[in-house]
């Protein structure tokens, strides 16, 4: 073929454990809704900035420095970012990626996270905590749209390489790794129950 492909986006996505890690599992679910209750400062800093959810983005970011149970996810996401960052071919001189940034977000009905990117890291994920039927995947864009000037839209049946946008599905206890300048967005969440999720960032400096 004399057509290649080249300048892909890698988006990781696995369980973050094999066996499903049940009770480990329970406890994050139990201190993310724990963390959104007696979050006051978070409460208040969402009515500016996420009125109709919570993140402790704004408030609690260093989860994984404050409590034993996100210290254990940061460890039990090591391995997840160690394959991400071989895949991605990073030349790390030495350092490794470490986590710098890990919050909670609860999305209610009609929640919704806008089109961002995490600006100052190097890879950026979620884990999910709680996600009834139904909840609302994350969306990445391509990170080139920006350049598309006169480019048509693509066909309907396109194949994956030539897709300008990609969903995952949020299915609890399954992690997503991206590098942190891919925009994503997660669009308004249309059923009852909450979806809980926690994000975090990477930095190599
Ligand atoms: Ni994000």
């Amino acid at each position: 073929m004399p057509v290649r492909p080249w300048f892909p986006t890698l988006i990781y996505d696995a369980p973050l454990e094999k066996d499903g890690a049940k009770s480990f599992h329970r406890e994050l679910l139990t201190e993310c809704k724990q963390i959104a209750e007696v979050d006051i400062d978070g409460q208040e800093w969402c009515k500016e900035h996420y009125p109709a959810g919570f993140t402790s983005y704004g408030s609690m970011c260093q989860l994984h420095r404050m409590s034993p149970t996100f210290a254990e996810l940061d460890r039990r996401l090591a391995r997840h970012v160690r394959a991400f960052a071989r895949s991605l071919e990073f030349d790390l001189e030495d350092r490794s990626l470490a986590m710098t940034d890990c919050w909670v977000n609860v999305m209610p009905r009609h929640c919704a996270h806008p089109l961002h990117l995490h600006p100052t890291s190097t890879i950026s994920g979620t884990y999910y905590v709680k996600t009834p039927r139904g909840s609302s995947s994350i969306r990445f864009e391509d990170p080139r749209l920006a350049s598309f000037m006169a480019a048509p839209p693509r066909k309907p049946e396109v194949r994956d390489r030539n897709r300008t946008s990609v969903e995952y599905p949020a299915e609890a206890g399954s992690v997503i790794l991206f590098e942190s300048w891919l925009r994503h967005e997660v669009r308004a969440h249309r059923v009852a129950g909450e979806r809980i999720s926690v994000s975090f960032n990477y930095n190599w400096f």
